[in-house]
């Protein structure tokens, strides 16, 4: 009975869930798979078409070696498994263009967590950690229009909305921000 765990030790493994760890590229198969379980049922009621056009062109390999590369990737793990995704990183070092922006803007590109996993606290956490990791006193991320859920989530975590960047063929962009303020380093 040696390798039973007590009451007290599965507690403690519980509290300490989710583990936080940075992404590196071994991960990648890991973060297309979670895309694959999260992209569709988040933006296929929107518009399916941008579901599909989401996974092909941004959830696949090539470009997360690149955003790997030039970004900061925080992965949330539940029982060793890969469960949810962050990324930040600076507007300035993305591959899109952003003609109604001027400056920079440090950005949250991606907080997904697997949909088994909704409502535990994972996104809260790695969305805690992210701001930690911002060096000014704005955070500033993109939600797709349409996507209430994520929108509500971020209203309740002190984002508030700036702009909308409208696009003809596909869900407009809604842009949001959040003060951190003056932070102790
Ligand atoms: C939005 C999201 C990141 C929140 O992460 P989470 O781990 O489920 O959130 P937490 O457990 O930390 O907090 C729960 C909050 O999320 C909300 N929520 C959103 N979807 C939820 C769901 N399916 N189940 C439970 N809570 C959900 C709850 O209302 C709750 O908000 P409140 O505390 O203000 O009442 C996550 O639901 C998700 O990955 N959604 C799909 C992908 C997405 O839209 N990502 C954002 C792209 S901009």
């Amino acid at each position: 009975m040696a390798d039973v765990p007590s009451v007290v030790e599965v507690r403690a493994q519980r509290a300490s869930k989710p583990r936080v760890r940075q992404g590196t590229v071994a991960d990648i198969p890991a973060f297309r798979a979670l895309g694959e379980a999260v992209v569709p049922p988040t933006y296929g009621p929107i518009d399916e078409a941008y579901a599909q056009r989401m996974l092909d062109e941004w959830w696949i390999p090539e470009v997360f070696e690149k955003s790997l590369a030039r970004n900061a990737h925080l992965v949330a793990e539940w029982d060793d498994e890969v469960v949810a995704l962050a990324d930040l990183g600076r507007l300035s070092q993305s591959y899109r263009q952003f003609p109604h922006v001027t400056g920079d803007r440090e950005v949250m590109w991606k907080l997904y967590v697997h949909p088994d996993h909704h409502g535990r606290g994972i996104g809260s956490r790695l969305l805690a950690e992210v701001e930690s990791m911002v060096e000014g006193e704005e955070l500033w991320l993109e939600v797709v229009d349409g996507n209430d859920q994520a929108y509500d989530f971020y209203v309740a975590r002190g984002f508030r909305e700036v702009e909308r960047v409208t696009d003809r063929q596909w869900p407009d962009d809604v842009w949001m921000r959040k003060t951190l303020g003056t932070r102790p380093r």
